[in-house]
């Protein structure tokens, strides 16, 4: 059965969207076939998988409106296997125009719904807010795969996070479960990384990812070249890590 994984966390800059780029990348050359959603208009997925984002006329913004079939929102990317639904900047006056619109939580699952078969993984990048577009990724998920960035203040907000899928599951999407955390952008040079894994690893009573994602230039140059890291640069440390991180979350999935 398909798995749908929405990235998130509304904290800003951890790492959603490299996560949600390089794990659908890593899926893909495992064999697998995804999708990858681009739900924030920052369109940071779509140009990182090399898409232009403002030459596309089907974007999620025009699915949403339902200006746009899902079909023909779909575009294949850079990487054999990884198909995206694209976003830019337009998707950002969504919320508005959605208000008043029957179900409006559930408009992107209804879509999504019709071409899931389709897929063994979908993989959605959530905007930096827990804002209608994340409720409606979060209605459409079977699961939430939250980045925490190796900062000092890595836990704020993330009580609020855990509140939100747990209120989803509640009263939209039964089958919405945390799928896990994972650790991204650790500095192996200081302290301080350990010292946020140690303290997440102590306060929070979660699945949390074995594969620790490192902070390495690869994974920061690639999406300036419409490339994710495992056709920028293969054999990097934040190929192999994403590598690794992919494997976990499919292991993770037999277990379910
Ligand atoms: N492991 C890493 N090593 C080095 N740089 C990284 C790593 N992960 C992310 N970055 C860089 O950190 C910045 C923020 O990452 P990213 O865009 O993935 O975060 P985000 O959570 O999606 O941000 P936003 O909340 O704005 O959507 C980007 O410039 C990205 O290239
Ligand atoms: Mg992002």
């Amino acid at each position: 059965m398909e798995r749908i994984i929405a990235v998130a966390n509304q904290k800003g800059g951890v790492g959603k969207t490299t996560t949600a780029i390089n794990l659908s990348a890593c899926l893909a050359e495992m064999g697998k076939h995804v999708l990858a959603i681009d739900l924030d208009p920052q369109g940071n997925t779509t140009s990182g998988l090399g898409v232009d984002k403002d030459e596309k006329e089907n974007t999620v913004y025009e699915l949403l409106l339902g200006e746009s079939t899902v079909e023909e929102c779909i575009v294949p990317t850079v990487c054999e296997g990884l198909d995206l639904i694209p976003s830019n900047v337009n998707l950002s006056g969504a919320e508005i125009e959605l208000m008043g619109t029957e179900e409006k939580e559930f408009i992107l699952k209804k879509q999504i719904d019709l071409v899931k078969k389709s897929y063994d993984y979908i993989i959605i990048d959530c905007p930096p807010a827990l804002s209608m577009l994340t409720i409606n990724a979060m209605t459409t998920a079977s699961s939430v795969l939250v980045p925490i960035q190796c900062e000092y203040y890595a836990l704020e907000g993330l009580s609020q996070l855990m509140y939100t899928i747990d209120l989803v599951h509640e009263r939209l999407n039964p089958e919405l479960i945390l799928e896990g955390v994972v650790f991204t952008m650790y500095d192996a040079r200081t302290n301080l990384s350990l010292q946020v894994v140690e303290n997440v690893k102590s306060n929070l009573n979660q699945n949390i990812y074995k594969t620790i994602i490192p902070r390495n230039v690869r994974l920061a140059e690639a999406p300036s070249h419409g490339l994710p890291i495992t056709l920028y640069d293969s054999r990097s440390t934040g190929a192999e890590s994403y590598r690794m991180l992919a494997e976990e979350v499919v292991e993770y999935g037999k277990n379910e």
